[in-house]
């Protein structure tokens, strides 16, 4: 299963793809993760990523390209069941990634279209903490962890993410406004495309995309 995660900030992309990749058989790539990986460790590339981020513009492509087609291999050993989640966020993402893996002759199985409202997911983003450590999502409202600032799953430390401020909220849903109408658009020309209603009980988010998305053929 090779699948890409597209929606709003918010919509819960990340949350979906760790439970679905929690066993081990899909490697869940985020770009935001990757991205943020690179700030923390104070690389150049991160560097240079990081002024987009913190305002909540799109980091200019030869950057994400660059990150995430190493992380993907492309080649030999390259992963055979992946999500992209946040990748490709503009049609020309779309293209190149498309170009990419038809030059290894392993395209694209699915993309899901994680629907949410804006206010929906403004609400979530405002009580997200995320943990320091594995990346992991906590709501401290409706998805705490058991104990207070600890990740669960690998007791880190956890935070509320810069870009989770309410100004900046609204410039990357600005951002995923102006982008997403074509790049939605591509997918559906493609057949790929399947909306997710994203507004649902996590659980059930997951039972859906189990049953129609990844099933084990
Ligand atoms: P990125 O980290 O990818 O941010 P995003 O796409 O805006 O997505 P989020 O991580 O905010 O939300 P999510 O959908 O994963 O929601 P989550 O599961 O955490 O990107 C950050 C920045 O990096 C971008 O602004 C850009 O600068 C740059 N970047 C990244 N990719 C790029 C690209 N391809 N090109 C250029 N630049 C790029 O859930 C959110 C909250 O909701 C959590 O608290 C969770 O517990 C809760 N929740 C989840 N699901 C549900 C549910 N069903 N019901 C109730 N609550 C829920």
């Amino acid at each position: 299963m090779r699948s890409v995660f597209l929606g709003p900030p918010g919509a819960g992309k990340g949350t979906q793809a760790r439970m679905i990749a929690a066993d081990g058989t899909v490697l869940h790539l985020s770009t935001g993760d990757l991205l943020r990986e690179e700030v923390n460790a104070g690389s150049a590339l991160g560097l240079k990523a990081k002024r987009f981020m913190d305002d909540g513009k799109l980091v200019p492509d030869e950057l994400v390209f660059e990150i995430l087609f190493a992380k993907l291999g492309l080649g030999k050993g390259m992963a055979r069941a992946f999500i992209l989640d946040g990748f490709p966020r503009t049609r020309a993402q779309a293209l190149e990634l498309d170009r990419r893996l038809a030059a290894v002759g392993l395209p694209l199985v699915a993309v899901v279209n994680f629907v949410t409202s804006e206010d929906a997911a403004v609400a979530r983003l405002s009580s997200r903490l995320v943990c320091r450590n594995c990346q992991a999502a906590y709501n401290a409202r409706t998805a705490r962890p058991a104990r207070d600032g600890i990740c669960d799953r690998c007791g880190g430390e956890l935070y509320r993410r810069h870009d989770d401020d309410p100004d900046v909220v609204r410039v990357r849903f600005q951002e995923y406004r102006q982008k997403s109408a074509e790049l939605v658009a591509y997918y559906q020309q493609s057949g790929l495309l399947r909306n997710v209603d994203a507004e649902l009980p996590v659980a059930e988010v997951v039972r859906q995309l189990r049953q129609q998305v990844f099933a084990k053929k």
